[in-house]
């Protein structure tokens, strides 16, 4: 069989106050009615027999709803106790399965683009898949983005795989022509996976078998979860592998992680009335006018107001982090 396995377990602490922990944004109806994990779980529903959401306790019954929403009735959830990070997550999902059952594995946050140059992308994953390969699917870059994994890479075949590099390191990926990002999505059988995970993190295999061996109906332990090293999927499995292979995408891909990756997006998408006086951008309903300032974006909601220069925008995930703390 082959199944979507949707990662569902951040709270978009970089997108506050739009996304909150009650209503992370991946669950924000933000184009048009439809949220980014409705169009994950639609995108993806015609190349799988069903799907499997590996989230938390608050966000399942946003996860349920989506599916729905998204015509996907046969799925099953996993759901945490505490994020332990990708590797696990990825590994909660394996175990259920059978060792030659084919895993899509994808982030519940990307916009993708081209439907066509997107069905052929994960057909080819699959076929490779099947053949035992460990598969990951690059982005052609157009920035030396130090918050993405980078592939060198020569036709399918994957050279050597760097996990969020340093600002100096990522310029010399891109001025050597011959590295991709990493999209986050991954394609492998279950067994492969497993196998790759124990031998080069057993530790990891371990904790989270245990774990999932506790395991009450959907829901994860949280003892045994504490005991899980939180590494993720690329550390763990992608930068080790031998048996890593690259699809290269067509489509269109964006991360909208942060607010500059949102910019990045209304300014393709030609959203001419956000863009005000000297580069300052406008997310909120009211009439707002800059002046004497640059490279700001304002973002209102209902109940709060965020002002941060572009350049911040990593930052913003310290916010959040102090707001958590202090309500
Ligand atoms: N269930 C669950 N549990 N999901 C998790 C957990 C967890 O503990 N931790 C993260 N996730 C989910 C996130 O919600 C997201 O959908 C996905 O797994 C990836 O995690 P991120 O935290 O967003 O990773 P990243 O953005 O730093 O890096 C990854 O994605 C980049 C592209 O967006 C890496 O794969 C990079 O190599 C890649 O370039
Ligand atoms: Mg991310």
């Amino acid at each position: 069989a082959i199944l979507h396995v949707i990662l569902s377990g951040g709270v978009g602490s970089r997108l506050w106050p739009v996304s909150r922990k009650s209503m992370p944004k991946q669950y924000i109806p933000m184009f048009g009615d439809k949220s980014l994990f409705q169009l994950t779980a639609e995108r993806n529903k015609d190349f799988v027999d069903s799907a499997v959401v590996v989230g938390n306790k608050d966000n399942y019954l946003l996860s349920q709803a989506d599916l729905i929403r998204a015509g996907v009735h046969r799925y099953s959830e996993i759901i945490e106790a505490a994020p332990r990070n990708t590797a696990a997550a990825i590994a909660f999902a394996a175990f259920d399965l059978n060792p030659d059952d084919v895993i899509l594995v994808t982030p519940s946050d990307h916009i993708i683009t081209n439907e066509e140059a997107y069905a052929n992308a994960i057909n080819e994953a699959v076929s490779l898949a099947q053949r035992g390969y460990v598969v990951t699917f690059g982005i052609i870059p157009s920035k030396p983005e130090t918050g993405y994994g980078y592939i060198e890479y020569k036709g399918n075949e994957v050279i050597s795989f760097r996990e969020k590099p340093n600002l100096s390191t990522a310029e010399l990926f891109i001025e050597q022509g011959n590295f991709l990002w990493n999209s986050g999505m991954f394609c492998f059988q279950a067994g492969v996976y497993l196998e790759e995970l124990k031998g080069f993190e057993p530790e990891i295999y371990e904790t989270s078998l245990n774990t999932w061996e506790a395991r009450n109906g959907a829901f994860l332990p949280e003892t045994e979860t504490m005991q899980i090293p939180s590494v993720s999927v690329d550390y763990a499995v992608m930068e080790r592998s031998s048996r890593i292979k690259v699809v290269q995408a067509t489509f269109g891909w964006s991360d909208l992680g942060s607010f500059e990756s949102i910019w990045e997006h209304w300014e393709q998408q030609g959203e001419v009335h956000r863009f005000k006086q000297n580069n300052c951008v406008v997310g909120s309903t009211k009439h707002v006018e800059f002046l004497g300032v640059s490279n700001l974006m304002l973002v209102e909601t209902p109940d709060a107001i965020l002002v941060l220069d572009k350049s911040n925008s990593q930052d913003v995930k310290k916010i959040y982090e102090r707001l958590e703390k202090e309500i």
